[in-house]
């Protein structure tokens, strides 16, 4: 009896077999309809993920670099602003022959041109330096980081009144 029961069948009654018959059929047709299905669907993922200003607004670079004063054109940056920002890449180390911030020596000459002269160079250019030191920054805020520059170098000038 134990022999037969390893050769026979797990099918024992005919509503078993009924089951297995359908599900032979069932199986592959259901497996057939998911793949079409996988196949053929777009994806369902939220429809407005896929309007134009949703996509633009994922594709934006992960980060913005601007330029300039962070308050914009109106906020005036500060004497010793300008001058660490600006001026300093050349002025600082001496590029170029520009005069080093705070060296009385290569000032002194300088400063005797008093601030109109002075900042008639930087407006206008001088030697390597460029009209306005490459800036679009105001007579202003050039004159004030004249008067800082010079002042550090051992000179004596006044900030000009702002107009
Ligand atoms: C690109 C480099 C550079 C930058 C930036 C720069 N300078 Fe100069 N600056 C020079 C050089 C070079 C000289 C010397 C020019 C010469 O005498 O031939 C000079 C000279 C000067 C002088 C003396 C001018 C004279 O008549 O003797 C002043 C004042 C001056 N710079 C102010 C400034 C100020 C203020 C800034 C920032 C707003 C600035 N510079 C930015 C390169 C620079």
């Amino acid at each position: 009896m134990a022999e037969h029961d390893e050769h026979s069948s797990f099918i024992k009654t005919p509503q078993q077999l009924i089951t297995v018959i359908l599900l032979a059929f069932l199986v592959p047709i259901l497996s057939i309809v998911l793949l079409v299905q996988l196949v053929v669907d777009r994806p369902r993922a939220d429809a407005s993920a896929m309007a134009p200003e949703a996509v633009s607004a994922r594709l934006q670079p992960v980060g913005k670099v601007e330029f300039g004063a962070a308050g914009g054109a109106a906020a005036a940056k500060s004497s010793e602003d300008v001058v660490k920002e600006v001026c300093a890449a050349c002025h600082s180390a001496g590029i170029a022959n520009a005069p080093k911030l705070a060296d009385k020596a290569a000032w002194a000459p300088r400063l005797k041109l008093g601030l109109d002269g002075l900042l008639k160079s930087v407006v206008n250019g001088k030697g390597a330096m460029p009209p306005r030191a490459g800036t679009s920054l105001s007579d202003d805020e050039l004159a004030g980081a004249v008067v800082f520059m010079a002042n550090q170098a051992g000179g004596n000038l006044k900030e000009p009144a702002k107009k």
